[in-house]
């Protein structure tokens, strides 16, 4: 547990929740906290899907702008290494990961969502990668998550121009994949994390990491590293829970470990 961020494990969600008012702007120490609890959320076995959540008022405004305005060269190259190895520790928790966007997501902030599986925002949510309006560019994931995500012209519009996108367009470009009412975000965010808490755990891991995984391949190797992932879950008990209640009480009764 960290100063500006928890994880709290309730039926097998662990919310990770983001504390630092206003903007919840992501610091060196926030940073740190946030590399810890992907840790926890990745080792504890009774955390089964995660939550990826800012409060009620907003998801993250982006990287501390304050904190950074002054670094040299070395010290902003350190801060940068270090927030993208924390994101990529969160991309890799080999769990479900939802991320509940209230508010503001941008800079930093967008980068963080974009390390979940899926994005729930509210109806009312700015999203965008405004670094450019800065005079750099996104440094954590903005120019390659998002690409991969929506492709490179949508991209290119939004890191070029640092436009604000609002909830209706990101649902239609894709950087978000529901939208609900702003009251609504965390209820919605945990019912899509709490459907996976009594699923399969080790077939959950394997699908995220042959679709994650399998993204970073050409095809031939990508098919191979899908095929091995497939084959080893006939080691597990799952497997045998699942295709016996098929067989015997037919599909979707099946009971995992
Ligand atoms: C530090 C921030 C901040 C940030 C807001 N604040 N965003 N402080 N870093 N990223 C502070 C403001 O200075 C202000 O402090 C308080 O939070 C409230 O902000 P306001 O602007 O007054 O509120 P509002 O009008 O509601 O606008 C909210 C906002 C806007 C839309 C989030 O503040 C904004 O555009 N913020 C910057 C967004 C941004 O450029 N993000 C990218 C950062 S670069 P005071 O003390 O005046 O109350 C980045 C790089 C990532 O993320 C890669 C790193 C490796």
């Amino acid at each position: 547990m960290g100063e500006f961020v928890t994880l709290e494990v309730k039926d097998g969600v662990g919310t990770i929740r983001l504390d630092r008012p206003p903007v919840n702007a992501l610091n060196a120490q926030v940073t740190a906290e946030l590399a810890e609890l992907a840790k926890e959320a990745t080792e504890r076995d009774d955390v089964r899907a995660v939550i990826l959540y800012g409060g009620e008022k907003t998801f993250a405004g982006g990287a501390d702008i304050k904190e950074m305005a002054t670094r040299t060269y070395p010290e902003i190259a350190k801060f940068g290494a270090n927030l993208t190895g924390t994101l990529a520790a969160i991309a890799n928790i080999p769990k479900p990961v939802v991320a509940a966007i209230t508010g503001y997501a941008l800079g930093g902030g967008l980068e963080l969502a974009l390390t979940a599986d899926w994005r729930v925002a509210g109806d009312n949510v700015k999203v965008g990668q405004p670094e450019i309006q800065l005079g750099v560019i996104p440094g954590a994931g903005g120019t390659q998550r998002l690409a991969r995500l929506i492709g490179p012209s949508k991209t290119k519009d939004i890191v070029y121009t640092g436009r604000f996108v609002k909830a209706e367009e990101a649902l239609r470009l894709g950087i978000v994949d529901q939208v609900v009412a702003p009251d609504d975000v965390y209820a919605a965010a945990h019912k899509w994390a709490a459907q996976f808490a009594n699923g399969p755990a080790v077939a959950l891991r394997a699908a995220k990491a042959a679709i994650d995984g399998g993204l970073d391949m050409d095809l031939p190797n990508a098919l191979k590293l899908e095929s091995h992932l497939f084959a080893a879950l006939w080691a597990t008990q799952d497997q045998q829970n699942g295709m016996k209640s098929f067989i015997e009480n037919g599909p979707g009764k099946a009971t995992f470990e």
